[in-house]
């Protein structure tokens, strides 16, 4: 009896792992997002005996050029994937400066167990030693382990195997930028043999409550800031933008100036859903009541800001809104 090979969909996005530079030695300043997905797998070694591997291009951009209308677009389209019985897999190629955004949105709302793993790579195609094609053929191995369903969406670069809801980009050029500063990587992948030792407890994917497939754009939610001397005007700027949340990258353990936060607390007076995060890159923000804002856990204020738009989406209550910091 013959067993069917797992086939995984590249849905190629650009970035630097579609990138071209003028010179092999150009790493700097080449230009994101050139090459179609059909090029970048033709450059893969035969992998054809272990996996079925085919290719959607979404778009080919920058990953700074990608919008939350993007993101919408590309969850919506995944699911539809997925729900389909021949596809066991998605690889997402993706530029690496907000790639732990859209990793992070992905694994709130895809819905299905099916692996769902992003990779980029930090060098250009044309580079010497670029990381791209080694990236994207673990990230195809990953897609199609059977230890890598039900954990969400993953992050795989160098490597390393992350959780989307942990990894964050910590270089802007070195080739281990990727890290998950609180608890490490979920695995690794070594002479194309893929190792996960642990799972996460958060929820994600089908567990959480948001479904996006009728959704046109997500609620506006911005990110603020702290730093000396930071005063009020950042968050009077979002507020007269119409931002519906705030996010506070305070200093430390989520602070701000007395001025910055007498503005954010009038804010929250009038109804503007306010969270705490630190821009320290680790450690956990709790809630403190009984008159603080919803406290984001140790996501990142990236990350926590994906998560209030969403779940902006189902709920104004802060009491509930609290409660999915603390469950996903
Ligand atoms: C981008 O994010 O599109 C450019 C940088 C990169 O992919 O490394």
């Amino acid at each position: 009896m013959s067993v069917q090979l797992p086939h995984i969909l590249v849905l190629a996005t650009g970035g630097t792992i579609a990138g071209r530079g003028d010179s092999p030695l150009q790493t700097i300043g080449y230009r994101a997002g050139q090459f179609t997905v059909g090029e970048m797998l033709g450059e893969l070694p035969d992998i054809s005996a272990s996996v079925r591997v085919s290719g959607e291009q979404f778009v080919n951009l920058p990953s700074s050029a990608l919008t939350p209308i993007d993101w919408l677009k590309l969850a919506q389209r995944i699911n539809i994937l997925l729900s389909d019985s021949d596809i066991d897999g998605i690889v997402v190629t993706h530029g690496t400066d907000t790639l732990e955004e859209t990793a992070y949105f992905l694994h709130l709302v895809v819905r299905s167990n099916k692996p769902v793993v992003l990779v980029g790579a930090m060098r250009p195609a044309t580079a010497l030693s670029t990381d791209g094609p080694m990236n994207l053929i673990n990230a195809i191995r990953v897609a199609a382990s059977a230890d890598a369903q039900g954990l969400g969406a993953l992050v795989v670069m160098n490597d390393e195997i992350f959780s989307a809801r942990d990894v964050t980009k910590t270089s802007a050029t070195r080739l281990d930028a990727f890290r998950s500063p609180d608890f490490g990587a979920l695995g690794s992948i070594d002479n194309g043999q893929v190792g996960i030792y642990r799972r996460l407890l958060r929820k994600h994917t089908l567990g959480t409550v948001f479904h996006i497939s009728e959704l046109a754009k997500l609620p506006r939610v911005d990110i603020v800031v702290g730093y000396v001397g930071a005063d009020a005007v950042l968050v009077k700027a979002v507020l007269a933008a119409g931002a519906q949340g705030i996010v506070l990258a305070g200093t430390g353990a989520g602070h701000i100036s007395p001025s910055g936060d007498k503005t954010l607390h009038a804010a929250k007076q009038r109804g503007t859903i306010v969270v705490r995060s630190s821009r320290t890159g680790g450690g956990r923000i709790l809630p403190s009541p009984p008159d603080d804002f919803i406290a984001c856990d140790n996501l990142s204020p990236q990350k926590a800001r994906i998560l209030l738009m969403l779940a902006l989406t189902v709920t104004r209550d802060t009491a509930e809104i609290q409660r999915m910091f603390g469950e996903y």
